[in-house]
């Protein structure tokens, strides 16, 4: 018989690892288990070294782990022991068939699901932790079912809004918890379960009960909305650069309307990120689906405003190096999607890299979390050098690129830098977290991103 009070997570990720290791700070009287089939994470889930890096992660795992936290390779005997199953594994875009390129590729959780339905020995309640696509659970349940022993599965969608390099902080005080259920008495009392466990430590009103198709679409909306917000700063950064005014101060002055407000109004190289473009994605083809062109052109429009702006920051570098940048060296501060983690995928940093390596640069990288993430993504490229130190890498540059907003970046020796780099020397500011006046005056070309550069060369 499973226990009620244990817990099983599928998917040792990005999103599982540290939502469980919160579950089982907080709920010391669950036990929580979490498996994968990648025995190396696995391995570096219980080991000193975490397969992710997460500011305030390494501490909470060491309070549980061996307590009541526990990582496995074996899914299989933890579906016997455990009554609320979460699913966290992942859901890439699709690369064949229908839907190639934009639908969410089920087939990692399909297995899970036939998994659990072939191993559970009673009811389960299975939650739907990844993002997935509008009416996903409906498809899900429908499997457990097919394939069940005879036992009935609650199927709940309760989708994760924690963003890397801040998941601690926002898995221990988000904004809001949503459970989506199926309205039925038993669908009901699953997710009576699952509220209570979140009510140990997050307020009740901010636990929202909804059906499984509005949770599941309010994950993709919130997504396409906060991506969206930043395709339009990123929008208005080229027209700043054209016309004079600064990016910066527009973001401002617009951020302060209170009904629009100053979060994710930062312009950059373009938002990364596994879940952005992704989850837009997956939304324009809901919306092809279901015969909506309009509805569906104007979301994909935020993704292809993203790839514009990662294009158009490696053209203005090529642009203002006197309009090549073979031979030249370039070095690359930052690699990762955002500060604070060393995760790369969908980082604009990759495009840029490519676009700089078409144009013959000799490219070095440096980055304090994800040159090994950057060594996979640039495997088979050569004139690519990755750099454990960041004077190092300036050394003998043409350019230095700010790529990833590391608060490090805004701290070094500026003035050492530029001694060590070829001149004219440029720094272009991908993410506006330098200060630009006193590069310029040290003697740097200086292009900021989203206002005119600060010349020497005129
Ligand atoms: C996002 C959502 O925020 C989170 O709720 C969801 O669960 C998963 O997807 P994440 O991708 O980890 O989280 O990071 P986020 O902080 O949202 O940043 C995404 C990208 O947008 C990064 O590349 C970041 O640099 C960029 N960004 C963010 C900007 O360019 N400007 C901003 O103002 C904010
Ligand atoms: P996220 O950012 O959503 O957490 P990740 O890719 O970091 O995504 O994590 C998903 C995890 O799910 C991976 O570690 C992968 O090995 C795991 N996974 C995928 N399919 C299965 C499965 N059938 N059983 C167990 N784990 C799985």
């Amino acid at each position: 018989m499973a226990d009620k009070k244990h817990i099983l997570c599928i998917g040792a990720g990005y999103v599982g690892g540290p939502t469980m290791a919160m579950i089982a700070a907080k709920c010391p009287d669950y036990t929580v288990t979490v498996a994968d089939i990648n025995e190396e994470r696995i391995a570096a889930w219980n080991s000193d070294t975490l397969p992710i890096y997460e500011p305030g992660l390494d501490a909470l795992v060491k309070q549980c782990r061996g307590k009541n936290l526990f990582f496995t390779a074996d899914a299989i005997s933890a579906i016997r022991d455990a009554y609320i199953i979460f699913v966290s594994v992942n859901t890439p875009t699709k690369r064949f068939g229908t839907g190639a390129g934009k639908a969410a590729n089920l087939q990692y959780w399909e297995r899970c699901a036939r998994i659990i339905a072939e191993n559970a020995d009673g009811p389960r309640i299975v939650v739907e932790k990844s993002t997935l696509p509008v009416r996903a659970a409906e498809m899900i349940h429908k499997i457990l079912q097919a394939n069940s022993n005879g036992f009935e599965f609650h199927v709940l969608s309760n989708p994760e809004f924690l963003a890397e390099g801040t998941a601690i902080k926002d898995l221990e005080n988000p904004d809001r918890v949503l459970i989506g259920s199926m309205r039925t008495p038993d669908g009901h009392e699953a997710m009576q379960t699952l509220v209570d466990i979140y009510a140990r430590w997050v307020p009740r009103e901010k636990i929202l009960t909804t059906n499984v198709w509005s949770s599941e679409m309010s994950k993709l909306i919130a997504n396409a909305m906060l991506a969206q917000r930043i395709s339009s700063m990123n929008s208005v950064s080229a027209l700043c650069e054209r016309t004079g005014a600064d990016v910066r101060e527009v973001s401002r002055a617009v951020g302060m309307d209170s009904r629009i407000g100053a979060k994710f109004l930062r312009p950059g190289v373009g938002f990364g990120g596994s879940c952005f473009k992704k989850d837009i994605l997956n939304l324009v083809y809901l919306c092809e689906t279901y015969n909506l062109p309009e509805v569906a052109a104007y979301w994909e429009q935020v993704v292809k405003m993203n790839e514009y702006q990662e294009r158009r920051f490696a053209e203005r570098i090529v642009r203002s190096m006197f309009n090549t940048i073979s031979g030249k060296n370039i070095t690359m501060f930052g690699f990762a999607f955002k500060a604070d983690t060393g995760d790369t995928r969908e980082s604009p940093a990759i495009y840029i890299a490519k676009m700089l390596l078409e144009e013959n640069a000799n490219l070095t990288i440096y980055d304090p979390k994800a040159l090994e993430n950057a060594k996979k993504d640039l495997d088979g490229y050569e004139n690519v050098r990755f750099c454990n130190d960041p004077y190092e890498a300036a050394k003998d540059a043409h350019a230095v690129a700010v790529v990833t907003e590391w608060q490090e970046f805004a701290e070094y020796d500026y003035r050492k830098i530029f001694s060590l780099m070829a001149k004219p020397a440029f720094i272009f500011d991908g993410r506006n977290i330098l200060d630009h006046n006193a590069l310029f005056e040290l003697g740097f070309e200086v292009y900021p991103l989203g206002c005119q550069e600060l010349t020497h060369l005129k």
